[in-house]
């Protein structure tokens, strides 16, 4: 079979890794891909935002079926042209890739079916929003709707802080035109985790849960950023917090999906936060999440090709997957400077020295493979760095020997990894 990932980033380069051991892969297209995929996939030079150009080269080259990593090209419709012209892709159509797109669409599917969420009112006005704001009070929450790229979200400690967040969403548009709208939301208190399934628009298939570091320095501080490292199974994630989870939020949201005719095929990835009456939705994505793939994945017994095929021809009913009895940690070595501006082409050196360590993964994101054979970083997330071990202490620990192997100018990486789950599992 011949199989297409789209997208550049360490999410990516999990998924051709753990396609690469299925028995009936013959070969793998990765576009545009990354210093790492192309040691195990043909990178191909076109942009994941170029639709018509990767449905050209599927219909070229005889494609079996797309993977689609990133949200864009889902909330753009690459589904819905691929389905156009027959040919085989796994993920959401555009109308039911609004899950991730549209807040306000989300906001309103969990009132209509009931699925546990912050309170949230809707506005197109601003004097409006901020009215309500003061009507009830600091911390609040202030959305933008549509994709802002992790950051069309204030939470805000003040009101003031939430007036000015109203100001720059509609008044001086400083998230994108998209942001007409804006949603005033309750601030919940709790931890947070992800809880990824895959849906053949009818059945549910769960993947293990993780939780993700989004904050660019130790102790959560810094600028929010795609994500600084993960780790599965998140041991907050209790089977009863998990089985809520499902039962409560994901099958209702798919069952209500179903309902208005535009089934969700493909993955559904819920932010969840575990309060103290239990878990609610924070927010769907409608895609594997990064870094959370990379320590998921290692972790997965079960052939994931066969997991995709039966999601897209609607037989997961009955579908298990089998699971190491095993922890990952993936810690993201990032360019310094990153969230913000950072520099590019440095050489990068020890990665095979890292993957010589027993149980030890790396993953490529940002990073470009030179003619001469040499990495250089080009991006922001440069690697994942993962590690599998017998509890989360020992995954985390060994991932952190194999950072130390890997050099770069600048490189920045956090290294408390895993600080929650370490906790709950002296507890
Ligand atoms: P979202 O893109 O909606 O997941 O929001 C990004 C981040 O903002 C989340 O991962 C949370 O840390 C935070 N957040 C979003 N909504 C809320 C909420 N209602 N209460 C508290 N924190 C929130
Ligand atoms: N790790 C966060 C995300 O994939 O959106």
């Amino acid at each position: 079979m011949k199989v297409l990932v789209i997208g550049q980033g360490g999410r990516e380069h999990a998924l051709l890794w753990k396609l690469k051991q299925s028995k009936d892969i013959k070969e793998l297209f990765s576009a545009p891909g990354n210093g790492g995929t192309a040691e195990i996939a043909e990178n191909v030079d076109i942009k994941a935002n170029d639709l018509e150009g990767l449905s050209k080269f599927c219909e070229d080259k005889k494609i079996d079926f797309t993977i689609v990593g990133p949200e864009a090209p889902l909330a753009e419709g690459i589904v819905d042209l691929f389905n156009k012209k027959g040919l085989k892709i796994f993920g959401p159509t555009k109308a039911s890739a609004q899950l991730e797109a549209s807040k306000v669409f989300t906001k309103e599917l969990c009132e209509s079916e009931k699925i546990p969420t912050a309170w949230f009112k809707t506005f197109n006005d601003a004097q409006k929003a901020k009215d309500f704001v003061k009507s009830k009070g600091a911390p609040i929450v202030i959305k933008k709707d549509g994709l802002a790229e992790g950051k069309g979200v204030i939470v805000a400690n003040t009101e003031a802080e939430a007036i000015d967040a109203i100001d720059k969403i509609v008044v001086e548009k400083a998230f994108g035109a998209s942001g007409n709208k804006v949603i005033v939301e309750e601030c919940l208190e709790g931890e947070e985790a992800s809880v990824i399934v895959l849906s053949d628009g009818e059945n549910i298939v769960p993947l293990a849960s993780s939780q993700d570091h989004k904050r660019v320095f130790d102790q959560d501080k810094g600028a929010n950023t795609g994500g600084m490292g993960a780790y599965s199974p998140a041991p907050v994630v209790t089977d009863d917090i998990f089985n809520e989870t499902i039962s409560k939020i994901i099958k209702p949201t798919i069952a209500g999906m179903k309902k208005r005719n535009t089934p969700h095929k493909g993955v559904l990835y819920a932010g969840i936060m575990i309060t103290e009456d239990g878990p609610k939705l924070l927010e769907y994505n409608v895609r594997f999440g990064d870094p959370e793939t990379q320590a998921i994945l290692p972790r997965l017994d079960s052939d994931l090709l066969e997991l995709i095929e039966r999601a897209m021809s609607g037989s997961l009913a009955d579908f298990k997957l089998k699971w190491r009895k095993k922890s990952c940690a993936c810690i993201v070595m990032a360019s310094g400077g990153y969230p913000g501006r950072y520099e590019k082409g440095k050489e990068i050196t020890g990665i095979e020295k890292a993957r010589e360590l027993q149980d030890v993964l790396v993953f490529h994101a940002g990073t470009k493979l030179e003619k001469t054979n040499k990495i250089l970083t080009s991006g922001g997330r440069v690697l994942n760095v993962v590690a599998l071990g017998d509890n989360i202490e020992k995954a985390i620990s060994t991932a952190y020997k194999a950072c130390d192997k890997i050099k770069f100018d600048n490189a920045h990486f956090r290294k408390d990894i895993g600080f929650r789950a370490m906790k709950q599992e002296v507890l």
